[in-house]
């Protein structure tokens, strides 16, 4: 088995799918050409049954990209693989996603159906959209809360239909990391043509473990991992690439790898909250504005000493210019005289005690002290301004 993860990105398609958050043909091209810089394997471009507008952005990301595979969701259903296949037609290599619920919730509650019908309607689907002549994604929808023998036989089915991956989705964020590996584990284990198709996790962030939930998949034996740029998407959101990928980074001893450019991580994910209107939170991993920024004096010390003792990831490998120190009133001396250096002032010993003091002063009224305050408590401080 390859140790390369493919990243198959769905910002376009489940992250487009948050109200609000909609974009106009053009710029989903735009995003489509920044995943393509970004060096994404697969871009899922919408769901070309849906509407008119994403019937016209597969086309036109189809025809924008030439390097990633570009995918549009369906139903189980002749019409949507019919509407997904005319949508792909420009793609130099395009991708069906299509697939059913495989939960008995899904199967009882949404399609009111039994397993035996959506097992042979999963099949006909995949055999309908290999008809098509594309590769074929199956989605066993809800499959982390489906009767794990019943999901093996549904897996092994579609390989057997043509299925080229198939996509274990924890659809409503439900597992536990050790649980979803375990999951994955039993399909390797268990479905007797799986050497045949890539494991795809597509897992949701319900209850915070979709990037656990993800990594754990890896681990257990999925080879495509479907994230979101800055993991939006429905309810809680997504798995969010840029944490799935410097998680594949940081930790070597995975023995995994991806092929994404890491210095372009920061710059697409300002893109993506600019265009879709929504905020990256400060605290956000990777690419929130707190992620590489220090502001208690004993991290601050720390950092200043050696950076690898706060960081563990370089921010020039994510595209930020460089960490930040921010000085609060729980700033130390050490932050103070590395910021007031940085403005030309070498301040030591007891001129540092007594400027530390008159700092304090300012920080406990303020937020932030800014350089701009710090250039007036210079001019304020008789032995430093003369
Ligand atoms: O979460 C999910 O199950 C999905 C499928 C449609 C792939 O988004
Ligand atoms: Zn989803």
């Amino acid at each position: 088995m390859s140790n390369k993860i493919q990243i198959f990105d769905t910002t376009l398609r489940d992250g487009e799918q948050v109200p609000g958050c909609q974009l106009a043909t053009e710029e989903k091209i735009n995003v489509a050409r920044e995943l393509e810089a970004l060096g994404v394997d697969v871009i899922e471009a919408g769901f070309p049954i849906s509407s008119p507008g994403d019937f016209l952005s597969v086309i036109g990301i189809s025809r924008a990209v030439k390097d990633p595979v570009v995918c549009g969701l369906t139903r189980a259903k002749q019409e949507d693989i019919d509407v997904a296949a005319e949508a792909l037609r420009y793609a130099k290599r395009g991708r069906i996603h299509t697939g059913i619920g495989a939960s008995d919730v899904h199967i009882k509650h949404k399609f009111k159906s039994s397993r035996e019908q959506v097992l042979e309607q999963g099949v006909w689907a995949v055999k309908y959209a290999k008809s098509k002549g594309f590769e074929v994604e199956f989605y066993a929808e809800d499959a982390g809360r489906a009767d794990l023998a019943f999901l093996a036989s549904m897996v092994e089915a579609v390989i057997a239909a043509g299925a080229d991956v198939v996509n274990i989705p924890d659809t409503t964020g439900y597992c536990l990391p050790h649980l979803y590996q375990k999951r994955i584990e039993y399909l390797v284990e268990n479905v007797s043509n799986i050497h045949k198709a890539v494991i795809s996790v597509h897992c949701h962030n319900d209850l915070g473990m979709a990037t656990a939930n993800t990594i754990a998949g890896l681990i257990g034996g999925a080879r495509q991992a479907e994230v979101t740029i800055n993991g939006i998407g429905e309810r809680a959101g997504n798995t969010s690439l840029e944490e799935v990928v410097m998680t594949v980074k940081t930790h070597k001893d995975l023995g995994l790898y991806t092929d994404i450019k890491t210095e372009k991580i920061y710059g697409i994910s300002q893109l993506v909250s600019r265009m879709m209107r929504m905020p990256v939170q400060p605290n956000k991993a990777i690419v929130g504005k707190n992620a590489f920024s220090h502001s208690s004096g004993i991290h601050q010390d720390g950092f200043l000493k050696h950076a690898e003792n706060y960081e563990i990831i370089n921010p020039a490998d994510v595209g930020v210019d460089c960490s930040s120190i921010v000085l609060t009133a729980r700033s130390g001396r050490a932050a103070l005289r590395h910021r007031l250096e940085l403005l030309g002032h070498k301040v030591e010993g007891a001129d540092l005690d007594h400027i530390y003091e008159n700092f304090l002063i300012i920080a406990d009224e303020k937020k932030n002290v800014t350089d701009n305050d710090l250039v007036v408590l210079v001019a304020n401080t008789p032995v430093l301004a003369g």
